[in-house]
């Protein structure tokens, strides 16, 4: 059955009750009527997370509200990756200030990758803050929150090298109840010069296989129709079954998810170019549940840059990847992450990344600027010597030339037929549905009384912008 609000359908189960702190204070923490509201920023593990620590907090007695003012506990898990990010999360702490200011007794913590940055030092710069949690501690979540009861602030950053929180099953927040996230690794061993996520998330370690088969078993089970395997570098994924010796690698494991039902969709993300294999492109072709899209950063067009990003390959070894994908799933969609005005990059290096946009024929991409981060290779090892004026031109030419490529690329779906898994309501009106092709495009279309969020659909697109494309129902694919 279809669930309109997963969100309230009470907590889920953290499976291993043993761990240290929590059945201590499911009994001491007062257990009824406490809300907790949590905001997230960042990437998709960060939200991830925070079905993580949702359940944490159910399990001692708090339930989620979407309203900051009736809330005992604010949550915001943050994210370090540009300075912008931060700057966010200190706006909304202001915000969260004057609050507070009106209700005594409600508690503020920091979660995530701004906490573990800044640790302690938070305490000291944001004084409206309780408690400060790293990624790797959201267990100890409510021991922290019980001694800030009493008024005690707490910080707990400690990087675990084991951590992967395979048993706790997350609290779904704010889900559609059709599509949900498993994450199926943590940390990057990657050391890009231009990225706090190693300092912030630590060491890569991959999550057990069995328990990631489950949540999407169960998941599934729950109405959902699509899961996205998320980690930093998810083309590592790598685990070592303690019993048997066998090691399960990433297209191993997609095929297992692929095989939980031919009607639970797998997307994943992000790849790394320098270890997606045609072993992992060829598990993608041979399963039609398996998303026809990668998201493929290639960070930047030119060798030399690359190289002082530490990214581990250059252009050529990029393309070699991109031939492949296409020769092997030809309709694949293909998006990048793109970073201008790195370091030392000249005018000419600037242009290879706008003819590489052309060239992989990027569906999408996300586009930044370079933001220096303290304590990273680059910060200790370059001078960020493109002026702010520069990078932002660079970046709005990047910009122009991907929207003419994601234009074209929609453009070409235009009188195809594409199954599409129903999402909900279109953003702007409520006669519509939305959905996704297998190749991560939204399209929008009439609804049917047949069908309903949940459902696959075939839709003929019929129009289409650089960000979305218009269709209909039809029957059947034709
Ligand atoms: N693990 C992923 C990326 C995670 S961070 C990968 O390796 O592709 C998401 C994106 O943020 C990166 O791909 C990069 O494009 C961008 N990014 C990271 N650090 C940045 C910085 N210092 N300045 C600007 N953009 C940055
Ligand atoms: Fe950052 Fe590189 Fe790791 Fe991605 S692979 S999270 S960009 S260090
Ligand atoms: Fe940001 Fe941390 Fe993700 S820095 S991008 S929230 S891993």
């Amino acid at each position: 059955m279809y669930n309109d609000n997963p969100t309230l359908t009470g907590p889920a189960k953290i499976v291993d009750e043993s761990k240290q702190g929590e059945v201590f204070f499911k009994d001491t923490l007062k257990a009824s009527k406490k809300h907790f509201y949590i905001e997230s920023y960042g990437c998709q593990m960060n939200f991830s997370d925070s079905e993580i620590v949702g359940s944490i907090l159910s399990e001692v007695g708090f339930s989620p509200t979407r309203d900051v003012e009736s809330a005992d506990l604010i949550l915001i898990n943050t994210c370090s990756i540009r300075e912008k990010a931060e700057e966010n999360v200190r706006q909304r702490l202001r915000v969260f200030d004057k609050i507070k200011k009106s209700k005594p007794g409600m508690l503020v913590g920091v979660l995530g990758c701004m906490a573990e940055r800044l640790k302690a030092k938070f305490l000291e710069e944001e004084r409206l803050v309780d408690m400060v949690v790293g990624p790797d501690s959201y267990r100890d979540l409510p021991s922290l929150v019980a001694g800030a009861e009493e008024g005690e602030k707490g910080v707990n950053v400690f990087l675990s090298r084991e951590e992967t929180y395979a048993d706790i099953s997350p609290l779904r927040l704010g889900s559609n109840g059709v599509t949900g996230f498993i994450s199926i690794m943590r940390g990057c061993d990657n050391m890009c010069s231009f990225c706090v996520v190693p300092y912030t998330r630590g060491r890569e370690r991959s999550r057990d296989f069995f328990s990631i088969v489950a949540e999407a078993t169960d998941l599934y089970n729950r109405g959902f129709r699509e899961v996205t395997l998320l980690g930093q570098n998810v083309d590592s994924y790598k685990w070592t079954n303690p019993e048997s010796g066998n090691t399960v690698n990433f297209a191993n494991l997609l095929e297992m998810v692929a095989k939980v039902h031919p009607d639970l969709r797998i997307r994943f993300s992000t790849s790394h170019p320098k270890d997606i294999t045609d072993e992992v492109l060829h598990t993608i072709a041979a399963h039609e549940n398996i998303c026809n899209y990668i998201h493929l950063p290639v960070q930047s067009g030119n060798s030399r840059v690359l190289d002082l990003m530490n990214r581990t390959y250059d252009r050529a070894w990029y393309m070699e990847r991109v031939k492949s994908i296409y020769r092997i799933i030809p309709d694949c969609a293909i998006s990048s992450d793109i970073i201008t005005g790195f370091c030392t990059e000249t005018e000419e290096e600037h242009q290879d990344t706008l003819s590489m946009i052309e060239w992989a024929k990027y569906s999408m991409s996300y586009m930044f600027f370079y933001s220096e981060r303290p304590g990273t290779l680059a910060h200790r090892k370059y001078e960020d010597d493109i002026p702010e004026k520069v990078k932002r031109s660079r970046l709005s030419e990047i910009v122009r030339v991907q929207m003419q490529v994601s234009f074209k690329h929609n453009q070409k779906d235009i009188g195809n037929t594409f199954k599409v898994l129903i999402e909900g309501d279109s953003k702007k009106s409520d006669l519509d549905f939305k959905g996704r092709n297998s190749q991560n495009k939204m399209i929008v279309f009439p609804k049917s009384k047949d069908c309903k969020p949940g459902d696959y659909v075939w839709v003929k697109v019929y129009d289409a912008t650089s960000a979305t494309l218009k269709g209909k129902i039809v029957i059947g694919d034709g």
